[in-house]
């Protein structure tokens, strides 16, 4: 079994370049599938999930192939509409290319789709909007069919503003002709990254950075290049693990103004963040200060999938930190293995409690999602003696060598494959 060995209790120092975002490159190469020339993606990060986008593409009749750091679609070839379990259940993102082989193909066939297990993930806003726009849906066994009507633009106020919601409602709506206004719409940074990749490509989209996005349907899509954004959540986390360990960084690429919540936390517990021309520069102090309640909440409030490295960081500060999940239902799942170190967490529900302590113990970890496997690292960094961490094939979903990212900063990290 594969395992990340990491002996802990050096602080950290160096510079990491941070890779384009996940979060941003999957709905965009979803939204290839719309587009019959070439897109080239560039700055799309070499991790699983891309992969599997890559793998989809291929299935449906697209050509997807990698050059360098881009991602190069060329959906002329386009010629099926359904997406097999097995390449469903690689990733959450899956889920959009409903949104996708609906404008393209007027039909979908998909299955559940995969991704982080955080408890119920529903997609019911996700078919509301399609069926608002004129398309119906029906399951049969464990497949999802949905077909396109007569479509037509309309207002769709989301009951929450759910990011695959959006998403998926955006990409609808580039098919059907009028107006589509999309209310309450999330507006993370790679919402708006994905607006400016379909103006690019031609599509009449305004709204980005705005709870109201307005969608002028079947407009004429072309090929083109495009950046994706860098991604908020590897700088998220490789703050937090300077923060947890103490030490200085310079994140090349970082974009402060997309995590603002994230540095706010950690400037109250007593980082020093810079901005510095092409990045964010962060020093971290040898114990944190507790940065108070930390809630997770949509854009721009702290985001979930920060929330915990974070609180990795803090198992060492000198003060108890709470933190409340409110996005998802069982998303503290890192509480208890970040416990096995010898952390003080106490868990009511959606809440957990963390008491500094001084000491950790090193030990073996299993990481249960990406953002957990994230968090395991980042204590295993604290303890000084050898821990293992299993399970990373969840953190290779999303993070592109963050082994060698934490190496290169004189993190002492090393892959091992014994059984
Ligand atoms: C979420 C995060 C996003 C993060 C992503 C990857 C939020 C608001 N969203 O996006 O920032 O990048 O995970 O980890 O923090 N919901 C419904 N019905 C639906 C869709 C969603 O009830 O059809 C609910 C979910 O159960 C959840 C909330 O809406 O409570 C937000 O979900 P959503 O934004 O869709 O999740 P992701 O798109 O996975």
């Amino acid at each position: 079994m594969e395992a990340y060995e990491i002996r802990g209790g050096r602080p950290l120092s160096g510079a990491v370049t941070i890779h384009g975002a996940k979060n941003s490159a999957l709905p965009i190469l979803a939204a290839c599938a719309c587009i019959s020339g070439t897109c080239r993606i560039d700055n799309c990060p070499d991790i699983a999930d891309v992969d599997t986008a890559i793998a989809i593409l291929s299935h449906l009749g697209c050509r997807a192939w990698r050059e360098g750091r881009a991602v190069l679609v060329d959906a002329a070839g386009l010629c099926r509409c359904d997406v097999p379990q097995v390449l469903m259940g690689g990733m959450r993102s899956s889920v959009l290319f409903l949104g996708a082989l609906l404008t393209r193909c007027g039909s979908a066939e998909l299955a559940a789709p995969g991704g982080c297990s955080l408890g119920c993930r529903p997609i019911d806003l996700h078919l509301w909007a399609a069926e608002a726009l004129g398309a119906s849906w029906w399951c049969e066994g464990e497949r999802l069919l949905c077909r396109a009507g007569t479509m037509a633009g309309c207002r769709l106020e989301l009951r929450c503003p759910s990011v695959g919601a959006t998403e998926n409602a955006l990409l609808m709506a580039l098919g059907c002709p009028g107006t589509t206004v999309i209310a309450n719409a999330a507006r993370e940074p790679e919402i708006a990254d994905l607006v400016r990749f379909l103006r690019a490509m031609g599509a009449r989209v305004t709204g980005e950075d705005t709870a109201e996005l307005t969608v002028e349907g079947c407009a004429p899509l072309h090929g083109g290049d495009y950046l994706v954004m860098p991604d908020r959540m590897e700088t998220a986390t490789y703050l937090c693990a300077v923060a947890g360990c103490g030490g200085e960084l310079l994140l090349r690429g970082a974009r402060p103004e997309t995590l603002e919540a994230v540095t706010d936390a950690l400037s109250r517990a007593g980082c020093r963040l810079e901005r510095e021309a092409g990045g964010l520069r962060a020093a971290a102090p040898p114990r944190l200060q507790p940065p108070g309640c930390v809630i997770t909440r949509p854009y721009p409030g702290f985001p979930t999938d920060a929330q915990a490295p974070l609180m990795a960081a803090v198992i060492r500060a000198g003060g108890t930190t709470g933190f409340v999940e409110t996005i998802f239902e069982n998303r503290l799942r890192h509480a208890e293995q970040l416990c096995r170190l010898g952390a003080d967490i106490t868990q009511y529900g959606a809440r957990a409690v963390v008491r500094g302590v001084r000491q950790l113990r090193s030990t073996e970890l299993c990481a249960t999602d990406l953002r957990c496997g994230a968090a395991l690292v980042i204590g295993a960094l604290q303890a000084e003696e050898v821990s293992r961490v299993t399970g990373i094939g969840h953190i290779r979903r999303g993070y592109e060598d963050l082994a060698a990212g934490l190496r290169g900063i004189g993190a002492d990290i090393a892959l091992t494959a014994e059984a």
